[in-house]
């Protein structure tokens, strides 16, 4: 089959193929035409593409393909130059595009959206929104820094200290992940709330601190955010409210899918913060997480609070936003190309294939049936039978008097012996074994006192002490007496093995660290 990849619109930067993904294409068995200067505006040159393998050529043979990997939906012009049975693979937000759906459906076209992968770990390599999500968080850190008259990292200096800029992450998803890292990374003090309790140790992970809402939330079992509560809703908007007062920058990334983002800033909490703070409002081209937003402008407020709305974060950075668009695509394209023989096979039994239909030839599949995942650990919160549970813990009890009936047994055993031990001793060894019994007692406290994982290091200080053992049993071993020939014999084995034993252990952990 006959992949094309279209030049894009002049508002649209990326491409849907990079010189390095139409290589694994090829490599896949397809056919490769790029319409002349489509990787332009993200530094591809055409001698690139054809360098991997791929033919330059017009529009009309790119849109004539079986296969057109687009970035966003064609126009109508496009979309009737393409052939009936073609497929095309772009982002088309079918939730809110029914009449494009029909368009597709008119033509025969099969269309795959790229923006409806599942949010599934199997699909995580072909997730669009979450590769341009992650640029887009890093981009809108660089936007506010660069907007930003400060530093964002402490310094102290000859002429004074510098406190780190405070950073305010809202929405700890990709995006907002992406940007915590980058602000730590440049330094900043960084804190982060999300509607989700779960992603807490993420950000946390990330050297970032987690401001809770004070008021429940329910652990996601999708990785996306459900609507709150007018007791959450309130609770959070205090909060936002009073951690944009003492922040410097606000990232606003709040999102839940299909519906117009949330409004978490309000004019008033805007007039709350300092002149000279800076708020990127992620979720501007859906509305806004702030209230003062303008999608695509930049508002710079009466109190001097720059409000950014930019739409287009990721195409700021196209070259690897186009190659991880493509990237997803090859991982698609690697799915429904079992044979790697160029033949497109989509079977609509894979969630994630049915999940991404949204035309197939004439017939409308949108919408899928919902996609049964989970983020979090579900509780099967099963209740026991009560009569298998009380025969459960009849048998543990049981377990455990055996358990202790035989620890004092084996003790009594001991006991015995050592007493039979010391009256058949000659009284001068009696003091050796008193010097034994509290070299044990401390040798167990000592041990059962340290943690599983020092336990390598303490071995080192065990090998000293066995060193000594070694230096007294070699000395006795020599006396008359076969009694204590024996027994210096039995310790310089057990020494030595111990002395041995580490250095070998220590000889392999030291290799663990060395290149090959
Ligand atoms: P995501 O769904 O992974 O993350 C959104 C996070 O916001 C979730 O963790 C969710 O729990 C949280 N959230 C939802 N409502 C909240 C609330 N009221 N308070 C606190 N947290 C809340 O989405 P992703 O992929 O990280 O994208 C984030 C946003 O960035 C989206 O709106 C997306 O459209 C936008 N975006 C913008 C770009 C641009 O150029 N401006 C580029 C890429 C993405």
């Amino acid at each position: 089959m006959r992949i094309g990849v279209p030049k894009e619109r002049d508002t649209q930067p990326l491409v849907g193929a990079t010189p390095d993904t139409v290589k694994k294409l090829i490599a896949l068995g397809y056919e490769l035409v790029v319409q002349e200067g489509a990787g332009e505006l993200s530094s591809y040159p055409d001698a690139q593409y054809e360098e991997a393998g791929a033919r330059i050529t017009t529009s009309e043979t790119v849109w004539d393909s079986d296969i057109v990997l687009s970035l966003d939906e064609p126009t109508s012009e496009q979309l009737s130059m393409m052939r009936e049975g073609s497929t095309l693979i772009a982002r088309l937000a079918p939730a809110r595009n029914p009449e494009l759906i029909e368009a597709f459906a008119r033509q025969g076209v099969t269309a795959l959206a790229m923006d409806t992968v599942p949010r599934i770990s199997r699909a995580q390599s072909m997730d669009v929104l979450s590769s341009m999500a992650n640029v887009a968080g890093y981009r809108a850190i660089i936007e506010a820094a660069s907007e930003f008259g400060r530093l964002f990292t402490g310094q102290v200096t000859a002429a004074g200290k510098m406190p780190p800029a405070r950073v305010y992450v809202i929405g700890a998803g990709v995006a907002g992940l992406a940007a915590i890292g980058t602000a730590s990374s440049m330094g900043a003090e960084v804190y982060a709330t999300d509607v989700r309790p779960e992603v807490g140790e993420q950000v946390e992970s990330m050297g970032a601190s987690f401001v809770e809402i004070p008021a429940a939330t329910e652990v996601s079992t999708d990785g996306y955010a459900k609507e709150m509560t007018t007791a959450q809703r309130d609770a959070a908007l205090k909060l936002y409210t009073e951690q944009a007062a003492i922040s410097d920058i606000v990232i606003t990334t709040a999102n839940i899918p299909g519906r117009k983002s949330p409004v978490l800033l309000t004019a008033e909490a805007v007039a709350g913060m300092k002149p000279g703070s800076v708020i990127v409002d992620m979720a501007a081209a859906n509305g806004g997480n702030c209230e003062l937003t303008v999608a695509g402008e930049r508002v710079v407020t009466d109190n001097g609070v720059i409000i950014l709305g930019i739409t287009d974060l990721a195409g700021r950075l196209p070259a690897q936003s186009s190659q991880l668009y493509g990237q997803n695509i090859v991982n698609l394209l690697k799915l429904t190309t079992p044979e790697k023989d160029g033949n497109l096979v989509l079977d609509l039994e894979d969630e994630i294939v049915r999940g991404i239909t949204v035309t197939k030839g004439g017939e409308i599949m949108w919408p899928p049936p919902p996609v049964k995942v989970s983020a979090a650990p579900t509780k099967a919160e099963a209740k026991p039978d009560p009569a298998v549970e009380a025969a459960r813990v009849a048998q543990e009890a049981r377990e455990a008097a055996a358990k202790k009936r035989n620890r004092f047994v084996w003790t009594l055993i001991a006991a015995l012996l050592g007493a039979a031990l010391v009256m058949v001793s000659p009284a001068p060894v009696l003091g050796h074994y008193m010097v034994l019994a509290l070299a044990v007692i401390v040798g167990f406290y000592v041990i059962t006192a340290v943690t599983h994982s020092l336990h390598t290091p303490l071995m080192s200080v065990t090998n000293a002490i066995s060193g000594i053992i070694l230096v007294g049993a070699i000395l006795q071993v020599g006396s008359g007496n076969l009694l204590v020939s024996t027994l210096s014999f039995i310790a310089i084995v057990v020494a030595s093995i111990n002395i041995f034993g580490g250095f070998t252990v220590t000889h392999r952990m030291l290799a663990m660290f060395k290149k090959d």
